[in-house]
């Protein structure tokens, strides 16, 4: 085993890997900028105070952050998540309201590593900051269903939940503490923690024990006062309207603190319950004031890459893209002939690689056939002397022929660029 390895939860993504990943942010783009939404990329590194603001109830905040001090002494931590850090952002420049923004890149969190979570792992999302409008929670929850659709997932459920406003929220916290804590000898020893710091995670848990108080707890619905209902049912209604299929989940709260109104995942079918989140997001009203802006209404949601793209191979969707070469120069006569046409070719836009080191012809047609290219280019000493190239067709069905010359043909040095671009058509 070699010395240095990747640390736990955390992965090199290799070719062709990399390639998808790069794809799934490309069409992520392509989805949302043709929704008016403009790329922001804060940096990897906040004050760690931007996402204490997260809510210090938080797992994320409270057990999983990556902070240290730095050489400067600033208390400062990679970011976990990226609404916080879009918000501190906006308070520091004050862009014209709404703001609409996308993102992409990894995000930190000291969880325990198993399959679909990871300690260091990539999210796209989308935040829109200063406008209160229910339409605009059905355009963000209509782009990331979008998105699915695009990746061609078929497998993906949206869950739809309102946490009401602050004081709506505030008097169910409150109700569930009552109803948990006068059952509190039925509660699994893990809720009954998770009961002391935030009754509203008691609801996240998956032990059967729990089960039937969780089945008997009270119903944030009941707490939503005229204008959250409203807000909730003019959401619901959107989502209607456009089709979007949606199942009402009242105790979907999420792990975040910020939520107000509208809260919402997306959750893959084919994945175990406890990494079938997808992606997730909700309306944050309230945040931006507590980074020290304006009182701003938010709404938006993060979705996580690595789990989507295992519903993908799970689904057999958006595999990865071929990064196979149209054109391999094999080169047995010293390799300046392989120098100057893949420069030239390249140059016009031709996908072409070549071998090095001199190797034999052998080796370097086997190279030619790994490299996925359809045509290779020969040149050895008598077509060098000629100027001229062979032109070989890789992938064809040879069965018939002695392969090694099927429908080859030699053509002029000068004229090889015009020969490969009708070839290559
Ligand atoms: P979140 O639910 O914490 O929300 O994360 C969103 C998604 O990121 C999850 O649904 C999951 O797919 C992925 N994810 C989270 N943790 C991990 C992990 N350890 N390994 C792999 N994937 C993971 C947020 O981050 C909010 N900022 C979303 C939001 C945006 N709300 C409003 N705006």
């Amino acid at each position: 085993m070699p010395e240095f390895q990747t640390s736990p939860g955390m992965r090199d993504i290799l070719p062709p890997e990399s390639a998808r990943w790069r794809r799934f942010v490309e069409v992520f783009a392509d989805v949302v900028e043709r929704a008016g939404y403009g790329q922001v990329m804060p940096p990897l590194l906040e004050d760690l105070g931007v996402f204490q603001r997260i809510g210090d109830a938080t797992d994320v905040v409270t057990k999983e952050m990556y902070d240290f001090v730095d050489k400067g002494g600033r208390h400062i931590a990679l970011r976990p998540e990226l609404t916080a850090s879009v918000c501190r952002s906006y308070v520091q420049h004050r862009p014209q309201a709404p703001w609409k923004v996308w993102y992409s890149g990894s995000m930190f969190r000291y969880e325990k590593p198993q399959r679909g979570r990871y300690r260091q792992f990539d999210q796209v999302g989308i935040e829109v900051l200063g406008a209160d409008d229910p339409n605009l929670d059905v355009e963000v929850i209509a782009l990331g269903w979008e998105f699915y659709r695009a990746l061609g997932l078929e497998q993906v459920h949206l869950l739809l939940n309102s946490l009401g406003e602050p004081d709506d929220r505030t008097r169910y916290v409150e109700a569930l503490r009552v109803h948990f804590e006068s059952h509190i000898d039925a509660l699994s020893p893990e809720s009954r923690t998770t009961l002391a710091k935030n009754p509203l995670r008691v609801l996240d848990s998956k032990r059967e024990q729990d089960a039937p108080l969780i089945a008997s707890a009270p119903r944030i619905a009941e707490f939503h006062s005229e204008r959250a209902a409203s807000h909730f049912a003019a959401v619901r209604a959107g989502l209607d309207a456009i089709s979007i299929p949606y199942a009402i989940e009242s105790k979907l709260v999420r792990g975040l603190d910020y939520y107000r109104h509208t809260t919402f995942e997306f959750q893959g079918g084919t994945l175990d319950s406890a990494q079938n989140a997808l992606g997730g997001g909700g309306r944050y009203d309230g945040l931006v004031e507590s980074l020290g802006g304006p009182s701003t209404p938010g709404v938006g949601f993060a979705l996580g890459l690595d789990r989507t793209l295992i519903a993908c191979d799970d689904e057999g969707v958006f595999g990865a893209p071929s990064q196979a070469v149209d054109v391999f120069v094999v080169d047995t006569a010293g390799g300046s002939a392989a120098l100057s046409i893949t420069t030239e070719l390249r140059a016009h836009g031709i996908r072409v690689d070549r071998a090095f080191e001199n190797r034999s012809m052998k080796s370097q047609m086997k190279a030619a056939d790994r490299s996925g290219a359809t045509i290779a280019v020969i040149v050895g000493s008598n077509e060098l002397e000629a100027g001229t190239v062979v032109v070989r067709p890789l992938r064809v069905a040879t069965h018939d022929h002695d392969d090694t010359a099927a429908g080859q043909s030699a053509v002029l040095r000068t004229e090889l660029l015009d020969h490969l671009k009708k070839a290559l058509q």
